[in-house]
């Protein structure tokens, strides 16, 4: 009989995750402990913005008309608990506040309660980013706390999805990583990943703190290649070079490549940032922190990409302050394609120039609602050509295509001077120029 899947935790990663194990056939159970969000769900509706995935999840939700009614919502672990062979926890893990190291608490909640309801042979497995020692714990809380005992397995299956491609990269992963204690785990995921392992997926099989550290340690690889093309706009602007040429360049070199070495104001996001200081609060506890010292340095070239694109804004505004000038921000995601505020390199430039007196009006496709939230005393605009409207200076802080589209000519209209500033490297300087408008971007010649 086909494997009974639930999915505890229902944000980016967890709806997408239950979305996807009901394409692939299985009968799934999403559990979310926020009534409103279990609501709609249980609607066909996604609760954030992702592409592609309310398509997938209106495909499946039973008593939606015509999808197939695999895919069905709880807020009850003893529901879970009575239905699932298989139980994906796929709650986040954020940063605590005041400190480097990464929340369990929600985790901690989960597996505790879920625990009790375990009443047959089941295999939990965790998803959310944790401390590396953190399966192995968990591992013996489950085991003491689970009436089935021996019989429920714990194992380590880390989730690398990006927002934006949250879908493509849940059904076709470029790898599916397992960390298991024992041989029933991998069997059992083995079966849970049947389509993707027949398309070719690598499954990587290991210890359950080598799966934890495979995944803070891509994203540690990742941030590290994005603060190095930023230190590198940093040299390339004292020395009047061009980051952009020289990231395509040195991308040529297959040992380099040319992904992940767009320069611009940094990443933000749930996860890079916050993952790389746990990881290093970690490897404190551990004994190891000087192999993780240079993550220190990866994390400040990063913050300093938000002040040094303030001060290149005030810079085009003539030096001085920035009272009484209008400053459009185009972007508030921290990247494009999701509506995801969470330590927004865009919102956090927004914030610090409106909070130096500027006038800051804001425009997001899909993140004003999160942006609202968030920043509500900055100033918001319906459109890209509202936010500009009358602006000294235009900057543009989320790569959206919509931006890229814009047409010059027509922001050129309504603007109070044609300036414009890339902080992320994506229009081309040649069409806004001919335009008319003083382009200038982070680590690129004045020209
Ligand atoms: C990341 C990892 O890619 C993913 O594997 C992991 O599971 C979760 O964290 P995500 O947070 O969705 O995914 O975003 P990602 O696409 O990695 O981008 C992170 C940030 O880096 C964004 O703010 C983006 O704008 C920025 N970035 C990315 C750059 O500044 N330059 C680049 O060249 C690439």
């Amino acid at each position: 009989m086909a494997l009974k899947i639930t999915v505890i935790g229902t944000g980016y990663l967890g709806a997408t995750h239950a979305a996807a194990m009901a394409e692939l056939g299985f009968e799934v159970l999403g559990l979310d402990v926020v009534p409103e969000k279990i609501e709609m769900l249980q609607r066909g509706e996604v609760p954030m913005y992702e592409p592609g995935l309310e398509e997938l999840l209106r495909r499946h939700v039973a008593g939606i008309e015509g999808a197939s009614g695999r895919l069905r919502f709880t807020t009850s672990y003893e529901e879970a608990g009575a239905f699932g062979d298989v139980h994906f926890i796929c709650v986040n893990t954020p940063q605590k506040h005041g400190e480097y190291a990464c929340d369990m608490s929600y985790v901690e909640s989960a597996f505790d309660a879920l625990a009790p309801h375990l009443t047959r042979p089941a295999l939990v497995v965790g998803k959310s980013t944790v401390p590396v020692g953190s399966a192995a714990r968990l591992a013996e809380r489950l085991a003491a706390a689970a009436p089935a005992g021996a019989d429920v397995e714990l194992a380590w299956n880390p989730e690398f999805l990006r927002e934006g491609f949250a879908v493509k990269d849940t059904l076709h992963p470029d790898r599916i990583v397992v960390g298991v204690a024992g041989e029933r785990g991998e069997e059992l995921l083995r079966e849970v990943y049947a389509t993707p392992l027949a398309e070719g997926s690598p499954f990587i099989v290991m210890d359950y703190p080598t799966s934890e550290l495979v995944k803070t340690s891509a994203n540690s690889f990742l941030a590290t290649k994005i603060s190095f093309i930023n230190a590198m706009a940093e040299v390339c602007e004292a020395a009047n070079g061009d980051v952009v040429k020289l990231a395509e360049a040195i991308g040529h070199d297959e040992r380099i490549g040319k992904k992940f070495l767009r320069a611009g104001i940094g990443f933000g996001g749930g996860c890079l940032p916050k993952d790389l200081r746990a990881f290093m609060a970690r490897a404190g506890e551990l004994g190891a922190d000087q192999a993780l010292t240079f993550l220190r340095e990866i994390d400040s070239i990063n913050m300093r990409r938000r002040g040094h694109m303030v001060e290149l804004t005030r810079d085009a505004l003539g030096g001085g302050g920035f009272l009484g000038k209008r400053v459009a921000v185009l972007g508030a995601t921290f990247k494009p394609d999701s509506d995801d505020v969470r330590d927004s390199p865009a919102l956090n430039v927004a914030g610090q120039i409106h909070l130096q007196g500027g006038q800051v009006t804001v425009y997001d496709p899909k993140g004003m609602e999160n942006a609202r939230r968030l920043f509500p005393t900055l100033g918001y605009a319906d459109t890209a050509l509202d936010a500009v409207r009358g602006a000294d200076v235009v900057l543009h802080l989320t790569e959206w295509r919509e931006f890229r589209e814009l047409d010059p000519a027509t922001l050129g209209d309504v603007v109070a001077e044609r300036r414009i500033l890339d902080g992320r490297n994506a229009l081309d300087p040649d069409l806004w120029r001919k335009a008319g408008w003083t382009y200038r971007a982070l680590g690129r010649p004045k020209a």
